[in-house]
């Protein structure tokens, strides 16, 4: 059998996958389907559930679902979640996962109490999506180069691999920890800096980062 995989929100971009028009295609062709929604988990969806619940698909439209903890949750790790028979493949065959140790307690408690947060304190969704939204906003006003994620992965395009390292650089010294991302990560012509959004940002934080970024683009 045929195993198509796909991130559920593509890290550099910020831009959602078509997920259900994927679905449908290895439903037609018996394809398992499996999603890495490293950053989707915690942020998409109307209550953080991730890209299943943004697109109101279930687990017979993406058989296996595989998350990160490292990004939403703020801990360390990742997981997979099917069908028992997967899950139970996977514990008896998976090479990396029977030679290694466990994952620690206070991490795995750690995670709990996070997705207990995400379950049960909605404010934190709300501002990230109240920030992607002001984000958009302040970069349209001062007219840079945002691209079309409604992710909480802002990518704006710079082209030039040493500008970008250049801003970048500009940036942490005024305060702002923005990664530049040059190939072979990006295909060629494409460096940019990846902005990263969060919900403990505030208006201020944006505001003084759009402008400090327009300064530095003039
Ligand atoms: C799509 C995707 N999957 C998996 C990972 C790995 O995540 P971690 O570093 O938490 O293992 C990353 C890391 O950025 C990622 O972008």
């Amino acid at each position: 059998e045929n195993l198509v995989l796909s991130d559920g929100v593509f890290s550099m971009d910020g831009d959602i996958a078509e997920l259900p028009a994927i679905s449908r295609m290895c439903k037609k062709n018996k394809s398992w389907f499996m999603v890495d929604d490293a950053h989707g988990f915690g942020t998409l969806g109307e209550t953080g559930k991730g890209c299943l619940q943004y697109f109101s698909l279930d687990g017979d439209d993406i058989p296996i679902y595989m998350a990160t903890l490292g990004k939403a949750m703020g801990t360390a790790g990742a997981f997979i979640a099917g069908s028992e028979e997967l899950i139970e493949t996977i514990i008896q065959k998976a090479r990396t996962y029977i030679y290694t140790t466990a994952m620690p307690a206070a991490i795995a408690e750690a995670t709990r109490y996070s997705l207990h947060i995400i379950q049960n304190e909605s404010r934190h969704l709300n501002n990230l999506n109240g920030n992607i939204a002001y984000f958009k906003l302040c970069c349209q006003e001062l007219s840079l180069p945002v691209e079309n994620s409604e992710t909480a992965i802002q990518p704006m395009i710079i082209g030039d691999d040493y500008a970008v390292l250049q801003i970048s650089d500009a940036l942490f010294a005024s305060g702002f920890l923005v990664t530049a991302i040059r190939p072979p990560t990006v295909p060629q012509g494409t460096s940019r800096l990846r902005i990263t959004l969060s919900a403990k940002h505030t208006h201020e934080h944006i505001d003084s980062l759009t402008e400090t970024l327009a300064r530095l683009l003039e």
